[in-house]
């Protein structure tokens, strides 16, 4: 399949048009780099040996997207990344967010719809279950968010169904859990700008001395050490997870919504200590307040994309640690943007 990847220079994008040009796909990307560079595809290219495009273009602006389907029809399908994801920055810039995250799909919807393009899988995120409270969680739990940019996920979901239904397309909704890890080449990985929100990426920099301690946000949640507890899942895993959910999506329509996790929960202890481990580091930690905003505990119950993907991760949480520190010790400025 030829397929066209938006927001492919990202840090999920880069890893799965790796995986889709291992497959046998063409992988053509459209970025408009805002929140990446164009290294992760050059570096994707020489790991493959195979072209991995980039489209320098914003998925808001039809022309953009027009002129990706013009120059390599026909695609056949497309896998939809592009988006701002800082939780934090959604709630300070909700406008930016609701903007940027539905008006891409709006436009990708419409130059589709024109070039008679009929397949999507879509990143959706766990946030939209809320704060449900029983796990794991399920695909079919009632969802709700506390967040703009959870808010933007799940109208897109419903936007993207609503639009399965009506224009005749085949529709995955894919929910990740927590994408951690990295290429085992060390070549590509997570690129944050400015100190990271999240756990793994604070952690390899804590590790590499740029950041000089872990801070724990809280060592009081019901969960066995006190920290909390989420459903960290290799970034490779859940790259396989989208070209299985590709070549089911590319003959069933509809819409199917799956679970991308490893179905496992581990704390914040638990990396901490698996990290040290597995690269032979000691990661120095204080015990700070709870982060607002933030649940106990989240994880999936992955058993629908076993039987309907035949997916399911393979990788370990020693996988997670040591190949996201492979890629930080490699790439001390990440791609150097
Ligand atoms: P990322 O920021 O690395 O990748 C997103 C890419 O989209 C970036 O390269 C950015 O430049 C691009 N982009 C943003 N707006 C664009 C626009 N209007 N036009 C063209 N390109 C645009 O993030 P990621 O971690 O690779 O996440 C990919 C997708 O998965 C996002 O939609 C994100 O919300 C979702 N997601 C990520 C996580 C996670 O933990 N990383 C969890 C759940 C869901
Ligand atoms: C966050 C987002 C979620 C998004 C996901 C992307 C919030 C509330 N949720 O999830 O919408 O899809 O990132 O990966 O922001 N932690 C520390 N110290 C740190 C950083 C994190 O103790 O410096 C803890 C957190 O309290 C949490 C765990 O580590 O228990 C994971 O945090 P993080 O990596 O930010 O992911 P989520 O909060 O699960």
């Amino acid at each position: 399949m030829r397929v066209l990847l938006t927001g492919g220079a990202g840090f999920i994008g880069s890893h799965t048009a790796l995986k889709l040009l291992e497959a046998g796909h063409e992988a053509i990307s459209l970025d408009n780099l805002s929140n990446s560079s164009a290294e992760s595809l050059k570096r994707v290219s020489q790991i493959t040996g195979r072209p991995a495009p980039l489209c320098v273009g914003d998925c808001t602006v039809e022309a953009d997207v027009e002129r990706v389907f013009r120059e390599y029809a026909p695609i056949d399908a497309v896998i939809h990344f592009a988006g701002l994801k800082a939780v934090g920055e959604s709630v300070s810039k909700p406008l930016d967010y609701y903007q940027n995250n539905l008006d891409s799909t709006f436009t990708l919807l419409r130059v589709m719809q024109k070039y008679d393009c009929r397949t999507v899988v879509f990143s959706s995120s766990a946030t939209v279950y809320g704060t449900n409270q029983e796990m794991p969680l399920r695909e079919d739990f009632p969802t709700g968010c506390t967040n703009p940019y959870g808010w933007t996920k799940w109208m897109n979901e419903r936007v993207l169904t609503d639009c399965a239904k009506a224009m005749g397309l085949n529709v995955v909704l894919l929910r990740y859990f927590n994408p951690i890890g990295a290429h085992e080449s060390g070549m590509i990985g997570e690129d944050p700008s400015g100190i990271p929100n999240n756990l793994m990426p604070f952690i390899c920099q804590v590790a590499s001395g740029k950041l000089e301690r872990l801070n724990v946000f809280g060592n009081d949640y019901p969960t066995p050490d006190g920290t909390g507890v989420r459903d960290y899942i290799h970034v490779c895993d859940l790259a396989e997870g989208h070209l299985a959910a590709l070549e089911y999506a590319a003959d069933h329509p509809g819409t199917e919504i799956v679970n991308l996790g490893t179905g496992i929960g581990y704390s914040v202890l638990d990396i901490v200590h698996t990290f040290e481990k597995a690269n032979g580091l000691t990661l120095p930690y204080t015990i700070a307040p709870r982060r607002p905003g933030d649940i106990a505990v989240c994880y999936a119950d992955p058993s629908k994309a076993e039987k309907l993907l035949g997916w399911h991760a393979r990788r370990s949480l020693e996988d997670m640690c040591r190949d996201s520190w492979n890629w930080q010790k490699n790439n001390p400025d990440g791609y150097g943007k």
